[in-house]
């Protein structure tokens, strides 16, 4: 390999470091994060293979491995069970669970060029864009998803521990919701202490979590699943 080969290189993997850190920086106002994305659509998936993101391949096999408890009306073994992918970006979760099997997968996300993105992976039966989490999003009924999941979407400068509401609301009753927190979004924030409340409120219980788990080359995400009550 030659040296120019090598100093660039060096400076994609910088700029995709750089992209991944600004966005980090957006601090959690939807119209501001709406337009980065729209912005960086085109390059976030190879700026995130250059960082190592493993975050969506890790939270499928996850959700896959996860206990099934059925309930009367929930056979969450089904691979043809009703599955939203929030803050889907540019679909990296949706292949991942289709290639586990998974049937049915709606996504949406805020940015409509994300959802472009998520589009051409034809992983997905239905996409929205325009949707903010950190509000209620009318085109999703409630208690009509198996499971909701997220990736990437609980870190820092992106929404509040409190999006997971939404998450709640348009999932069934022995529904699963299964989310990432950034390390260092879950030490800075009070994920903690929401999903607390939430259980003592009875809106769910604590399935599983794995602390620590592979996310990208610079840290590590904690993984959550929680069922509906
Ligand atoms: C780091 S990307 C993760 C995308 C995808 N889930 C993945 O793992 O590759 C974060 C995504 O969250 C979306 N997002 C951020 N805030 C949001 C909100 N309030 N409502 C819906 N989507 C949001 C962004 O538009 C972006 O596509």
């Amino acid at each position: 390999m030659n040296t120019s080969t090598i100093q660039s290189q060096e400076t994609d993997e910088l700029s995709s470091f750089d992209a991944i850190k600004e966005a980090h920086t957006l601090l959690g106002d939807p119209e501001n994060i709406r337009q980065y994305y729209e912005k960086w659509a085109k390059a976030y998936n190879q700026d995130v293979s250059n960082e190592m993101y493993s975050g969506p391949e890790y939270i499928s096999v996850y959700f896959d491995m996860l206990p099934k408890q059925d309930s009367k009306f929930l056979n969450l073994r089904d691979p043809a069970i009703k599955i939203l992918d929030s803050g889907c970006g540019t679909g990296l979760v949706g292949v991942a669970l289709r290639h586990r099997g998974y049937q049915h997968i709606d996504g949406f996300d805020l940015s409509q060029n994300m959802v472009r993105e998520a589009e051409s992976t034809q992983a997905y039966r239905t996409l929205t864009g325009n949707c903010d989490m950190t509000q209620r999003i009318v085109a999703y009924q409630d208690n009509s998803y198996d499971a909701t999941i997220s990736c990437g979407v609980f870190t820092l400068g992106h929404v509040p521990p409190t999006a997971i509401e939404e998450m709640i609301r348009v999932t069934k009753p022995g529904g699963l919701v299964v989310v990432s927190t950034r390390k260092s979004y879950y030490d800075s924030t009070d994920f903690q202490s929401v999903y607390k409340r939430l259980q003592t409120e009875k809106k769910v219980t604590l399935v599983s979590y794995i602390m620590d788990g592979p996310y990208i080359a610079e840290e590590g995400a904690h993984y959550w699943a929680f069922r509906v009550s």
